[in-house]
This record gives C-alpha cells, structure tokens and sequence, in this order.
C-alpha cells in the first residue's frame, strides 16, 4: 500500500492559502484482491524546498504516529509565515506493519497573511468620472517596468472590486474566469496568488489587468440592483519577483498605472451581457513598449474590506464544450441548440463588414410554436429590469474574427442570432460551461434510462448553479438562496466534493449575519448593507427552513466528509441562528394571543416563512405567500427550530460542548412538545398535503410509535395521488428516504419513475437537460410557464439514489470516524443499480442486479476503512461468493444481514421474498 494523492485543504499543491494550520490528506494506491488493507502508521516530514526535503534537513517531522487516520491531519510544524511554501510527503504502515516507500512531494504555498504589513499596493480607481446611475465600458490598465536580472520566482497577488483579468507581457495570467469571485465584498475580499515566474524575463515587461462590474457593482438578484457593494471598480496588485541573486523588488498598482476606458468591451454585466465592440480593440496594450500616450493615470482609491482573505475554494473554470445544431424557428429567426442548458457563454468567429452589429440572445427554452423565449425568465422582475442574457458584437471588419465575453455568463441552452453577416456554420460556435471546479464524486445508473438522465440533469444544475457560490439558479436571480442549499446540500455533496466550496460560502452566510442572530435568506447580499433594514426586504427575512441553512449545512458536511472542523468555524453562528429562532418563540402572534397555549414559549408563529414552497398544488398563486406574511407560518418553522436546535446539540457533542449539547437537546424537545401538541392529535396528523408527513418523519419529531403510522399514512397519499408528487423545496430531498425507510420502498421507486405531472421524471420526458423549478415549469401544452429551467432544489432525490437505492448511507453513521454504512435497498422496479462514490478514503462501490430469481450485490470498500454492510435478506437466505476473508462479524437485526467488513471487494447473492424486495 502506498499514500497517493496527496492533498492540502482539499487541494492539490495549493498556492497562496491563508490558513495556517492547514489540513493534510492522503489516499492509498492498494493491492490487488487483498483484505484489509489499511493504514496503521504515518510519518510526515516538511521542508522549505525539495532539496532540503529529500536530504531530510526538516521543517517538521512527526516520527511515527500510530493512528489510523489519514485524513483532516493539521499541519503541526514551526508557525506558517506568508509566502512560505512547504515540501512534504507521507510514508505509511499497513496492516502488516509493513512501511511504504515515500510518496511523491507535494507542497503548499502560504498567500499574504497580514492584510496591513504584507499588502504595499495601493487600490487604484481607473475611472475618470463615474455617476452611479450610468454604466460604463470595461476599464483597461497597464504599467511597465524594468527587470535587472534574472527571475527565479514571482508572484502575483491581485484582487478588484469588480472582476477583473491579469495580463503580462501579453499572456493572460491563469485559467481562473470572473475572479475575484463573489463575496460579501465589504466584510470578504478574495485575493488570488499566481505564480508568473515563467512569464517575465530581464529587460522591459509589461503587467495589465482588465476590469469589469461583476458582482461588486453590475446587476445581481432578482431585482437586477446594481451598485451592492459601490459604484467604483478598482484594482489592487502586488507583484512580487525575486531574481536568482536573491535581491527582489516589488511592483504595485498606483497612481503610475495608466489607464482606459476606451477598449472594446463597451459594457459589460453579468446578468446582462456584454457589448464588444472590436474596432475598439487594443492591440498588445500588455506587452511592453505599447503606446499608451492617449490614456490616463489611474486614480487612487480607497476599499477597506474587515478582511482580505486567499482563496482557499476551487477556482471558477472553463470546462466542457458544446456544439450547437442550427434551427430556423418559425418565427423567422436563426437559433443555434446546444442540447444541454448550461451556465456560460458562447465563443465564436464571424466574418462580415467593419461595423456590423450582430447580436446573441441567450435563453433556456423555446415556447409553444418552437420560437425561442426569455419569458420564463422575465416575468418575475420588476419591468424595468427585464432579464437581457444579450452579447452585441460589431464586427472590425478585418476577416474572420473571434470572441468569447469575459465579464459575464448566462444560463442557457438555445441562443438566438440577429443580423448575422453570413450563413450560420456550426462549425463557428463552441458554448463553454463555465463553473467551480469542483472535484466530481458521485456516479449512479440503473436500468431506467429517465432515471440516468434525472442524475445527469441534477449533475446540470449543480454545475451551472456552483459558480464560486451556490445559487438558485443560473439566469434569472443568480443568487445564493440558502433554502435551496440546505435542501440540495445531500444529493450535491454525493456528486460532486463540495466541502471547500462550501465553507466558503458559508462564511458569507456568517459575516452578514444581523446582530440579534437572524440569518438572511440570499448570500453573498442583493441590495447594499444600508437597505437591509428597509420593511420590504426585512420583512421576508429570516425564513424559517432558509436561515437554517446555517445549521443544516455544516451538519450534513461533517457527517459526509467526517471533518468537524465545518462545526467549528460555523459555531457561532449556528448558535446564534438557533438562539434567535428560540427569541423569536418567545413572542406570540397577535392573532393566536388569545389562544390557550401551553408552549407559547417554544411555539415559533411569528414572522414571515416561505414555507414548502413551490408545491404543485400551490404554483402560481401569490396567496400562500401573502397568509404567510400576515399569519405566519408555525408549522414550518416549529419544526426547523427544534430540528436545528437537535442538530446543534449533535454538534455541540462532537466539539465536546457538553453544556451547551444539553441545553439545546432539552430546547429540542421542549421545541418538538411544542409541535406535537399544535400540530398533531396524540402524534396522529391529520392533513392533505404530503409534505407535513414527509417534514414530521424527516425531521424526527414523531413518537416513535407514531411513526409507522404516519408513514403508512404518507404511502396511501402517494398511492391515491397516483404516485404523483405533492411537496415542495423543503420535503422533497426526504420524501423517498422516509417511504423508503418504513417499509414502502416500493412507493417511493414508483413515486421516483411516475412519468405523469408533477413528478420528477415528466421533466425527463419534456426533454429536459436540468432540474426545473417547479415540477411543471413547462406545461403540458409545452408553454413554458413563469419558472426558471435550472433550479437544483428538486435533484435532491438524488441523494436517496445514492443513500437508499444504492446504500451508501453517510448521514446515518457516526461522522469523525472511518466507518460507513452500505445498505441497499433494491426493487424490482430497477434490474440494477450501481454506484459510486468517491469518498476521502478513495471510492465506493455498490451495484446490485436481479439474476432470475436472486439478487447479486457486488461492494468495493476503500483501504483504510471499515463498513457495515446491511442486505435486505436473513441469515439463511445470503451466500458469499466473494470476500469471506474481510468478513469480521455477521449479525442479524430484524429482516437485515449486517456483515462488518474491511476494506476489499466483496459479491454477495440472496434469495428474493423479503419485505423491501417483495417487488421483485
Ligand atoms: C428563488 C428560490 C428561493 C425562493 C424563496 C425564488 O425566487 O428562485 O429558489 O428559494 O425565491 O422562496
């Protein structure tokens, strides 16, 4: 056995992070057919370079340490300084005792840790004159220097308030696009660090940036507001270049950089688009000797962001391409279909007259009639900010030209052309997704084809909607709602390692939390900070199910990824966000204050909630919403506090906060007494509608012996709803887990492959490439309806395929360990299932498949970890055929064979009879 991809924080050799206990991880490279390959060892060394590593002259050392843990260790080595880099590698000892070799060096590179002392660069304010009510073209700046020697290191460290472009000498500076990313850019600023050794030389350089409005000042939300965060984009850059005789010199962005607006990108918003305007082009303005005599000097400006943070998430990268068949819609127009809805934009090349204005106008769908539309995007906004998703591009004229936009994406599938000088060729047309380069995890098929393209649809939508945070959707709002985190967070860490990404965002989440602890429903913000307090923003705020992301998120991330440091980082504020839902109880709406109410202190009724949210019976009408804002919503948000208040105790226990796990278990089930005594009779619903079921067993807060009968309940519903769905975003992600759960494992496969309206799979067989928002946002007369095409909210089920199809369970174990649960649950619904998973300890595989009349399992477990294997059959009813030697301890609990095992593949084959495979 030896340690393979060695990683820092999540990364790969990351370089110009700014934490300074980073974590380090590694993965196992095994033995083929072997058993019980694991880790019983591991030494670390660290040294200041490679050399000094190999000739073991160490930075640290950590000897021996027998553990089996080989993931989240802290670097434990001298203090961390800025711009340091540090070599290391990991040689670990098996089972046997047997020492590996060492693995291959790996390194990281700590950025500028002290945002006062590190940072000589002045911000710098390229605009000659702005008013905050105008937009203005793309700003370009440049500034030469002179090199005396020979370069053997240089960084660069570069943010904006805006989003900018680094150039030098002509040479776009890495593969990064919209950086610096989205934050709250007062309180967070990201700052990237790029190595540029191998782009400079002695003798005359030029370095450059290019800046656009991005989220610091273009359009965001659903309001289309700009200006969140200022109305004056500026620059800061610090290069730092060491020659090889160790002297170094430092060039910085300030009043010496001169600067334009008169290049080619005569506006730019990521919302909106962008107008290119080629006869503007620069030529090689970043190339050394460029004259720039007809620009101007850059202006200083002044951006005190509390803090000015690395990025320690994965960059926004450009990713697949597609090419677009062409149509001619009935309406006359020429429109290019790219057969995937995808986030990013298009590149092309054209050839036609100098001043030619083409057009491209981005959209998701066509209508009815076949003609492409924007009218599912559109209706939602205010009229004066109608959703444009447009890219002008006039033509310089000077052959064929080409192009792709730089300061802004769009979601879409089809993209209609206006004016086009010359026939379409597909040929001249590449959409290039745009997205967080997250590390892909999850892969799951079985023998339904709709289900297969449901997990690719769902894949889609996290793509399109991680781009540097998690948003609702990729046009329309592009914001960072947290409901629809908090419901998809499950299913998207099953595909994709989220871990990083995530706890980024969370910090958003956090450092605009309002002082009494309420969490607001979008982050990073929509309006500017001195709007918070206005009525019509706060009044929605602080949902209930939304702000209890907070809480929810780190949860779910610490049971998958087993890292509580996610809790730690996050603790305040979930305590906060809990204490507040435990104030906000205290008070009593005005309409129920008469109402004999033994729990008033525990009863949240106050407030506005969003409720289920986008329930196919309640699509469409305002109503829902406007009883909510009058009277509240006390069922939902009951249940989330004592839901988040359980949660918190959990996590509490696992940071060894024994008083505080205490305290909030008791509030939990006071909080849940409270909604047992208003919600139920005795702990027997009586409601209509699925989600109260679903949301009661999901969130644990029947007795248990309630429980049976309140799924048994949910079940006859689903069949008398013809196994059509009827929850919105906060039960669907725990409507199948809990059928599924209490013996009706067939009426959640039947409820999963319901073709009919609203289902999951009706979307499927509309031809659609990602999860839509609501369940018939294209109706069955094929009218798309006033509903966005790419919300990832409903792929939640995506991680029932994964936790109960499959049977590989994270949320049921307990997190910190190197222990899994691997239970599927087949039905003969499918012929097979398979996925995988690639987990911190490399990946898991469970696959079953219906032989005649026995079910075969197949199972892979990584090295270094243990599971418990659950079949759904008894003791004499399984045969190993392979695996025995990793077998540790067999038993039966009820119906189940459990087999604790080791890490190695295994085959399993059982009978078919048992209750939760009685379909087959
Ligand atoms: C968004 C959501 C969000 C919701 C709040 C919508 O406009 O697109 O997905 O969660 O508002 O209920």
């Amino acid at each position: 056995m030896k340690p393979v991809f060695l990683r820092c924080n999540w990364l790969e050799d990351p370089i110009g992070i700014d934490d300074v206990k980073p974590r380090l991880s590694w993965q196992f490279e095994t033995v083929a057919n072997r058993w019980g390959q694991k880790q019983t060892a591991y030494r670390i060394q660290a040294a200041r370079s490679a050399t000094e590593l190999q000739e073991e002259r160490l930075l640290w050392d950590t000897g021996k340490v027998a553990t089996d843990r080989s993931a989240h260790i802290e670097y434990e080595g001298p203090e961390l300084q800025s711009r340091q880099i540090v070599y290391w590698r990991v040689r670990i000892w098996d089972e046997r005792d047997q020492a590996s070799d060492w693995s291959q060096t790996s390194h990281f590179e700590i950025g500028l840790l002290n945002q006062h002392d590190d940072w000589h660069a002045d911000w710098i304010n390229p605009e000659l004159e702005t008013n905050e009510n105008e937009r203005y073209p793309a700003s370009y700046l440049r500034r030469e220097f002179k090199l005396e020697g020979d370069v053997a290191k240089a960084r660069l460290y570069i943010t904006a308030c805006g989003i900018y472009e680094a150039w030098l000498n002509g040479h776009r500076i890495g593969e990064e696009v919209l950086t610096p990313g989205a934050t709250n850019y007062a309180e967070r600023l990201q700052y990237q660090t790029y190595d540029v050794t191998r782009l400079l030389a002695k003798g005359n350089n030029a370095i450059g940036a290019i800046l656009g409005d991005g989220w610091f000042r273009g359009r965001v939300g659903i309001k289309g507001t700009t200006n969140v965060f200022g109305a004056h984009l500026q620059l800061r850059a610090q290069l730092e270049v060491e020659y090889s005789t160790g002297d170094s010199v430092t060039i910085v962005s300030d009043e010496n950089w001169h600067a334009t607006n008169e290049g080619p990108i005569r506006f730019n918003d990521l919302q909106d688009g962008e107008i290119y305007d080629a006869r503007y082009e620069l030529g090689d303005w970043s190339e050394p000797e460029f004259d720039d005599r007809t620009w101007h000097f850059a202006k200083k400006g002044h951006w005190h962001p509390q803090l000015l943070v690395a990025s320690n998430s994965v960059p926004i990268v450009e990713k697949e391409r597609f090419s677009p068949e062409v149509i001619y819609t009935p309406d006359g127009y020429t429109v290019l279909d790219f057969g995937q809805n995808i986030t990013g934009y298009v590149q092309f090349s054209i050839e036609g007259p100098a001043g030619r204005q083409v057009s491209l106008i981005h959209g998701e769908t066509l209508d009815e009639n076949g003609n492409f539309t924007l009218k599912n995007l559109s209706q939602q906004r205010p009229e004066n900010t109608v959703l444009e998703q447009k890219v002008h591009y006039v033509l310089k004229g000077l052959g064929r030209e080409t192009y792709k936009p730089r300061f802004t994406v769009h979601g879409f599938r089809y993209v209609q052309l206006r004016d086009w000088p010359e026939n379409v060729n597909p040929e001249h047309f590449t959409a290039i997704a745009v997205y967080s380069d997250l590390l892909p995890t999850g892969e799951f098929e079985c023998s339904n084809p709709l289900v297969n393209q449901l997990v690719r649809n769902t894949q889609w939508s996290q793509k399109g909607n991680f781009v540097d945070i998690p948003t609702d959707c990729p046009q329309r709002e592009r914001a960072g709602w947290t409901g629809d985190i908090q419901a998809f967070m499950h299913a998207g860490s099953m595909l994709m390692e989220t871990y990083p990404f995530m706890s980024k965002w969370l910090k958003d989440v956090a450092v605009q939390q309002r002082e009494d602890g309420l969490i607001y429903n979008v982050a990073p913000r929509i309006y500017p900070k001195a709007q918070e307090s206005n009525p019509e923003n706060s009044a929605v705020e602080g949902s209930a199910g939304w702000g209890d992301a907070i809480v929810i998120v780190p949860w779910t991330l610490w049971k998958i990824y087993g890292d509580s440091r996610i809790l730690q980082e996050n603790w305040e504020a979930m305590k906060k966000w809990v204490d507040y839902e435990a104030e906000c109880a205290k008070e009593t709406h005005w309409v129920r204050k008469s109402e004999e109410n033994p729990y008033e202190q525990y009863t949240w009724d106050t407030g506005f909630h969003w409720g289920e949210w986008a329930e196919p019976d309640r699509r469409g009408s305002m109503l829902p919403l406007f009883i909510n804002l009058v009277f509240s919503e006390p069922e939902v948000a009951t249940a989330y506090f004592a839901y988040s208040c359980r949660l918190l105790a959990e996590c509490a226990e696992a940071l060894g906060k024994s008083d505080e796990s205490v305290y909030y278990r008791e509030l939990s089930m006071k909080v849940n007494q409270a909604y047992l005594y208003h919600f139920t009779t005795d702990g027997r619903i009586y409601s209509k509608r699925q989600a109260n079921y679903v949301r009661t067993l999901a969130l644990g807060l029947l007795p248990e012996n309630e429980r049976q009968y309140a799924a048994d309940q949910l079940a006859e519903m689903v069949k008398d709803n013809d196994y059509r769905i009827g929850t919105g975003f906060l039960s669907t992600p725990h409507i199948c887990t809990v059928l599924s759960e209490y013996g009706h494992n067939d009426t959640a496969y039947r409820l999963l492959t319901q073709t009919a309206p609203p289902s999951w799979l009706y979307a499927v067989t509309k031809g659609a490439t990602t999860i839509w928002e609501h369940w018939e946002s294209i109706d069955r007369n094929n009218v798309p309806q006033d509903a966005s095409l790419n919300h990832y909210s409903f792929g939640a089920v995506v991680g029932w395929l994964f936790q109960c199809v499959a049977g590989i369970d994270f949320l049921n174990r307990s997190a910190g360990d190197n222990r899994f649960i691997v239970a599927p649950k087949p039905d003969g619904q499918f012929s097979y299932a398979k996925a995988s998973y690639r987990s911190i300890y490399g990946f898991i595989r469970s696959e079953w498949v219906i032989e005649g009349d026995r079910l075969k399992f197949h199972f892979e477990i990584p090295a270094n970890t243990r599971a418990k294997i659950v079949l759904p059959c008894k003791e004499n009813e399984y045969r190993t055929v392979l695996g025995e030697a990793g077998i540790e301890k067999t038993e039966s609990e009820n119906e189940f064979i459990c087999l604790h095992v080791t890490s190695g593949k295994y085959t399993f084959t059982s009978t078919i009879g048992h209750s939760s495979t009685r379909n087959i």
